[in-house]
């Protein structure tokens, strides 16, 4: 399959409409930012890294009988995926407390949460993505009630199958942000599961192992990324 025309150039990938009108590529990019766009960088081979673990972790969710637009890896940067209608929700799920989870309600940065927190965001960069409850969602048009109910629980279930993988790869799963998408009358997941949308934590040093180290300047980004690429992709 190749790439025609550019659809959409976001902050860490781009996407490619294709010969076939139920198919786009993303191509998976270096260039890093946080805080929305107001720190700005580029992270080596990160395009290539966030690509493979997000093949890896798409295709273990689809054996786990989760539905996602992964269609195939195409090569280092570009992933094969069927054409979503992008639900404007950023579903964060969190496990364990840190970021603006610590920042907003005063939680002590590794307080593990007895259940997980599921959290509903605004995709929309003017706005600087704010938190909002479903009201506020079924009010905005971006979801329906019904479609929020799927979500939730679709998320709920991602983190299941996730934190056990990690566990087992001796990372901790401390939260993470999902995208949804329509497709042919139902719902898939979309986007990248990656150290980008990921927080990661060795499970015995609790070091940070994703882009905290970028937002923060903590050093050692490109050696923690290619850390979680390596754990993720080992053989069991
Ligand atoms: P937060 O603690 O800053 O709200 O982030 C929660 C999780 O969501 C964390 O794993 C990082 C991820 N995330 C994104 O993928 N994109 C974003 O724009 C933000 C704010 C967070």
């Amino acid at each position: 399959m190749k790439k025609t025309t550019l659809l959409h150039e976001g902050k860490a990938k781009k996407v490619f409409l294709t010969e076939d009108s139920d198919l786009v590529i993303q191509e998976f990019k270096d260039d890093a930012t946080a805080f929305n766009n107001k720190k700005k960088g580029t992270i080596a081979d990160k395009g290539v890294v966030n690509n493979a673990i997000s093949c890896k972790l798409f295709s273990l969710l689809e054996e786990n009988g989760i539905r996602t637009h992964l269609v195939e890896k195409l090569s280092d940067r570009d992933m094969l995926c069927k054409r979503l209608d992008i639900i404007k929700v950023e579903v964060v799920v969190r496990n364990v407390a840190a970021g603006s989870l610590v920042k907003r309600y005063g939680f002590s940065e590794g307080t593990v949460l007895d259940q997980p927190i599921v959290e509903f965001y605004l995709k929309n960069d003017d706005l600087d993505d704010p938190l909002m409850n479903e009201s506020h969602a079924v009010a905005l048009g971006v979801a329906t009630l019904e479609e929020l109910e799927v979500l939730r629980s679709r998320a709920v279930a991602v983190n299941t199958v996730l934190k056990e993988f990690f566990a087992g790869r001796k990372l901790m799963l401390v939260d993470f942000k999902l995208e949804f998408g329509r497709y042919d009358h139902g719902i898939l997941l979309g986007d990248e599961i990656s150290p980008d949308t990921c927080r990661l934590w060795d499970l015995e040093t609790k070091e940070k192992l994703d882009k905290d180290r970028f937002r923060f300047d903590l050093g050692g980004v490109e050696d923690a990324y290619s850390e979680v690429q390596r754990r993720v992709l080992s053989l069991d």
